[in-house]
C-alpha cells in the first residue's frame, strides 16, 4: 500500500445517534491509516469534542477487538451540531453558532482532513464544515437506512436482524394466545426498516409513513386472517407511519437537535384501536433502541469496514469533499453536496413493497 502521503493527520469522529458497525468502521479507517504513515485523531462524543476540543490518538492495538462491538469507541451525540449549539442559562436554551471552534481545534491539531461518521445530519453539517475550510470524508451510518445517494447505509441490516428475531419470537406467543401482537419500530419517516423487518419477520401487517392506512383496511386483514382459521396476526409498524388524514404520533420535543421532533407511541394506539375494533386480545412491543444496540451482523461489519477503508484512501488521495457510498456491489464516492439533496424513501413499486403484497402483507390501504 502506501506511497508517501501528504495527508498526516486525520480525524475520525461519529455522529449523531449511534448504531452497530461503527467500532467497525474506525478500526476500517485506522488499521490502514498506519500504513499510510498518517496519525488518527479520534474526536470524542461527535461534534461536540469537535467543538470542545477533545480527541485522543487512535492506534493499531485500541482498535484491535473492536470490529463486532456495538456502539461507538469514540462516543457520539445527536445534540453536538456546531451551527445550532444549544446552553442552558437559568432554565433557558439558547442557540448559537459554534463553528469557529471546530475551525480553530480543526487548525490546532493540524489535522488535514477528518472523516466524519454519521446520517443525514452529520452530512449536513459536513457540507457546512466543508463551505469553512474544513477537508472532509463522510461515511453513511443510520440504522433507518434513509440517504439517497447510498443503496445502504450501515447499520440497518442490523437493525433488520433485531426486528425478524422480536417478530419471530412474537409469532410463537401471538399464536399460542390466539393475539395481535403489534411491534412498533423505528425508522423516523422512512419505512424501510418496518419494510424489511416485517419482510423477514412474516408480519401480517406492516404500516410505513410512505404507505398512509385505513383503520377499515387493518381490522379487515385481521377479520379474514380470522375467517382463515388464523387467530393471531402480527402488525408491524413504523414509527412514522400515519392513518390516512391523521398527523404523525410523538412522543416529545427536543430544541436542542436540529430536528427536533421525537417520533414515537403509534404502536400503542394502533393496538388500542385494533382492540377496540377487533374485539380481539391485543399486546404491543416497541423494539425502541434494541434496534441500535448489540454486535453488527456480517452483513454490516463488511460493509463497514469497507466503507472504512475506502474513506481513508479517499483521503490519501486528498479526494475530500466527498461521502463513501454502496452502489450495487460496489464502493464509490458521491459530493456530499450531492448526498444530502434527497432522502431515500420506500417507493410503492419498490420490489420488497411489492413482493409483500404477492405473500399477502397487507400495507393498511386496500
Ligand atoms: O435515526 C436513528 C433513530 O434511531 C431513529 O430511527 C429514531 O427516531 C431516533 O434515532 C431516536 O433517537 P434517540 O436515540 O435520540 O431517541
Amino acid at each position: 500500500m502506501a506511497a508517501d502521503s501528504q495527508v498526516r493527520r486525520i480525524g475520525v469522529l461519529t455522529g449523531g445517534g449511534d448504531c452497530p458497525g461503527l467500532n467497525a468502521v474506525i478500526r476500517g479507517v485506522t488499521k490502514p491509516a498506519q500504513d499510510y504513515g498518517m496519525t488518527v485523531y479520534g474526536i470524542l462524543d461527535g461534534f461536540e469534542g469537535f467543538v470542545e476540543g477533545k480527541s485522543t490518538v487512535l492506534r493499531d492495538n485500541d482498535v484491535s477487538g473492536i470490529l463486532s462491538r456495538g456502539g461507538t469507541i469514540l462516543g457520539s451525540s445527536n445534540k453536538g451540531d456546531p451551527f445550532h449549539w444549544p446552553t442552558e442559562k437559568e432554565g433557558k436554551i439558547d442557540i448559537t453558532d459554534r463553528s469557529q471552534n471546530v475551525l480553530k481545534n480543526y487548525k490546532a491539531w493540524e489535522l488535514d482532513a477528518v472523516i466524519a461518521i454519521g446520517g443525514d445530519g452529520t452530512m449536513h453539517i459536513c457540507k457546512k464544515l466543508s463551505d469553512l475550510g474544513i477537508n472532509v470524508i463522510g461515511v453513511p451510518k443510520t440504522i433507518d437506512n434513509d440517504l439517497d445517494a447510498t443503496d445502504m447505509t450501515f447499520g440497518h441490516d442490523s437493525a433488520v436482524y433485531i426486528v425478524s428475531m422480536a417478530l419471530d419470537r412474537l409469532h410463537t406467543t401471538a399464536s399460542s394466545h390466539h393475539r395481535v401482537i403489534v411491534v412498533e419500530v423505528m425508522g423516523r419517516y422512512a419505512g424501510w426498516i418496518a419494510l424489511h423487518g416485517g419482510l423477514a419477520g412474516g408480519a401480517d401487517v406492516i404500516l410505513i409513513p410512505e404507505v398512509p392506512f385505513t383503520w377499515e383496511a387493518v381490522y379487515n386483514k385481521i377479520h379474514k386472517r380470522e375467517l382463515m382459521g388464523k387467530r393471531f396476526s402480527l402488525v408491524c409498524v413504523s414509527e412514522g407511519a400515519r392513518a390516512v388524514g391523521e398527523e404523525f404520533i410523538t412522543k416529545g420535543k427536543d430544541i436542542k437537535r436540529t430536528d427536533p421532533i421525537q417520533l414515537g407511541g403509534i404502536g400503542k394506539v394502533v393496538a388500542d384501536n385494533i382492540e377496540d375494533n377487533t374485539g380481539r386480545e391485543t399486546r404491543v412491543t416497541v423494539l425502541g433502541h434494541l434496534q441500535r444496540g448489540g454486535s453488527p451482523t456480517p452483513y454490516d461489519r463488511i460493509l463497514s469496514t469497507k466503507f472504512g477503508s475506502f474513506a481513508i484512501e479517499l483521503a490519501s488521495k486528498k479526494r475530500f469533499g466527498y461521502m463513501v457510498a454502496l452502489k450495487g456491489n460496489e464502493v464509490v464516492d458521491v459530493k456530499i453536496e450531492d448526498a444530502i439533496q434527497k432522502q431515500k424513501l420506500v417507493k410503492p413499486k419498490n420490489q420488497a413493497v411489492l413482493a409483500a403484497r404477492a405473500v399477502g402483507i397487507s400495507f393498511g390501504d386496500e
